[in-house]
């Protein structure tokens, strides 16, 4: 929903139901209610938002079931201990609190004590431009009340606390990461007082849940330029606490006069380039990641700087970072990890002495998220030479094009090798183990490069074979009968092609 604001008279053009219905109860109940909030600093942005909060100088419980009432038989969620009561309204998340004088804290297991007045409320908020409230009774409704000039914030672009940034920032410690998020979403400068309490107060991020935490970062990696949040993380010191990994990438280090990039700076930039192409949180995570094995590779021979095997280590890393960060273990975690255990292979692919089966055996490895690992590709390339990046991008174009031409030709999308580590387990009569994906990835290899023909009995053969002469295992059942496998198309004749 959006409301209109009049900046000349500062004041709001409330229209919808849900606003007069609050009115009238709110004056027949002789109370004090305000819209307030983030609701109210989206509105002046110009940015809809279903999710409005009121404060109630009362008690924000009781208002919230008289107007729920009103508008129909809606069902309230009263969370005494926080004095809070929500409930659904249309598409809107309508959240009541009464007015307090205690830090203002969503999620605080303490309850509320002290009641206090509306600026009580106002003074405990996090910043300016969140602790502006809209009036909502007959006499003075759809005014607004700014009493920290967040308004003028809001237009010159600042993030600032209402009080002394100390006090902000010790009553919730979160809000340092707050500051760093609106300012990176909002593409807002964080004031200097503000600034310098955060790099002040960062240990005091400890003590907040990693939940919380990573809700932050992931509002960051949705920004439209998410380096800013990354950046100023480093910068305050919170990085190195929260996120010990990432912080590692930075710094230079130069030998015989030879130095390499800033793997930190370089990662948030190929982020900033996968968030101009995809709004896929998990790509943007990849993305940042992608170099996180870096650190533990570095090598330098003599000339220059290497870093053989990163993308492998890096990869191992993930299931740790997505643990300790509480992000999910899921399919999106497998995601991130194939990306960065695959973003090394595109490229390689790049000059004509490369054969077809190089190309085949990427598209069945990444599989159905081939074009998100290009776009990973592609926003790898940030040197800030343009011939350079041209000439790269050119050549990375003849390799989009022939993954494709060779995808259609092999029908390679859905393609799973005619044995898998099921059929391997049981012939041998082995548990799920190294050896039973080795064998596997060599019946596919043998496929792929056209050693072999893609159908069930040559691979069967060819299982038994590799299995005798490098496990020395020998069969425990007959090989099964097996009908014609949906995609047999032979790479044998196209094997070495383009050699
Ligand atoms: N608030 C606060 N300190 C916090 C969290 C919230 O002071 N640590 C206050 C702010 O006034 C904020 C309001 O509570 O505007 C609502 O919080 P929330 O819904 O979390 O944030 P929004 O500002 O609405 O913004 P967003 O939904 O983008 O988080």
């Amino acid at each position: 929903m959006q409301a209109k604001f009049d900046i000349d008279t500062g004041n709001f053009d409330l229209n919808h139901k849900i606003f007069k219905v609050i009115s009238e109860v709110a004056d027949e109940q002789g109370v004090e209610v305000y819209v307030i909030g983030g609701w109210v600093r989206d509105q002046i942005l110009g940015r809809p938002s279903d999710d409005i909060d009121f404060v109630v100088v009362g008690s924000g419980i009781d208002i919230a079931k008289k107007v729920a009432r009103r508008l129909g038989r809606i069902k309230v969620f009263v969370f005494r201990n926080f004095g809070t009561a929500m409930f659904k309204y249309e598409n809107m998340q309508i959240e009541f609190v009464g007015a307090r004088k205690e830090s203002y804290r969503r999620d605080s297991r303490k309850p509320i004590v002290e009641n206090g007045t509306l600026q009580d409320d106002l003074n405990r908020r996090d910043f300016t431009i969140n602790a502006m409230a809209i009036s909502l009774n007959k006499a003075t409704f759809g005014k607004l009340i700014d009493p920290f000039n967040g308004l003028e914030d809001l237009k010159n672009k600042i993030i600032r606390t209402p009080l002394n940034p100390d006090i902000t920032f010790s009553d919730d410690p979160l809000r340092m990461l707050r500051a760093i998020r609106f300012a990176t979403v909002l593409d807002f400068e964080i004031h200097q007082q503000a600034y310098q309490a955060i790099i002040k107060n960062r240990e005091r991020i400890k003590i907040v849940s990693q939940e919380r935490i990573t809700e932050e970062l992931n509002k960051i990696m949705m920004a439209s330029r998410p380096s800013k949040g990354w950046k100023l993380l480093y910068d305050t010191g919170l990085l190195e606490i929260i996120f010990p990994e990432l912080h590692k990438l930075a710094g230079v280090d130069y030998k015989q006069g030879v130095s390499h990039k800033d793997i930190f700076l370089h990662s948030i930039k190929v982020l900033d380039n996968v968030a101009q192409k995809s709004n896929n949180l998990w790509l943007r995570w990849a993305a940042l990641l992608h170099d996180i094995g870096k650190p533990y590779t570095k090598r330098f021979d003599g000339k220059t700087w290497t870093f053989h095997g990163h993308e492998v280590v890096g990869a191992k890393m993930i299931p740790d970072i997505f643990r300790r960060l509480k992000l999910p273990l899921n399919e999106n975690m497998r995601y991130v990890q194939k990306l960065v255990n695959l973003h090394h292979r595109p490229m390689q692919l790049v000059g004509d002495q490369v054969t077809d089966s190089g190309f085949r055996r990427l598209i069945v490895d990444a599989g159905e998220h081939l074009e998100d690992l290009l776009i990973l590709v592609e926003s790898d390339v940030t040197t800030k030479y343009d011939e350079i990046r041209q000439k790269i991008m050119n050549n990375f174009k003849y390799v989009r094009q022939k993954l494709k031409e060779i995808e259609e030709k092999d029908k390679l999308r859905n393609w799973k090798p005619p044995i898998d580590g099921h059929l391997i387990m049981k012939t041998f009569g082995l548990k799920p183990s190294r050896v039973v994906g080795e064998i596997k990835d060599a019946v596919k290899d043998a496929i792929l490069d056209g050693l072999i023909p893609n159908d069930f009995n040559a691979a069967f053969d060819y299982m038994l074979k590799i299995a005798e002469e490098k496990y020395n295992l020998k069969p425990v059942i007959a090989k099964p009968e097996q009908g014609k496998a949906e995609n047999q198309e032979d790479f044998r004749d196209n094997g070495l092609k383009s050699n």
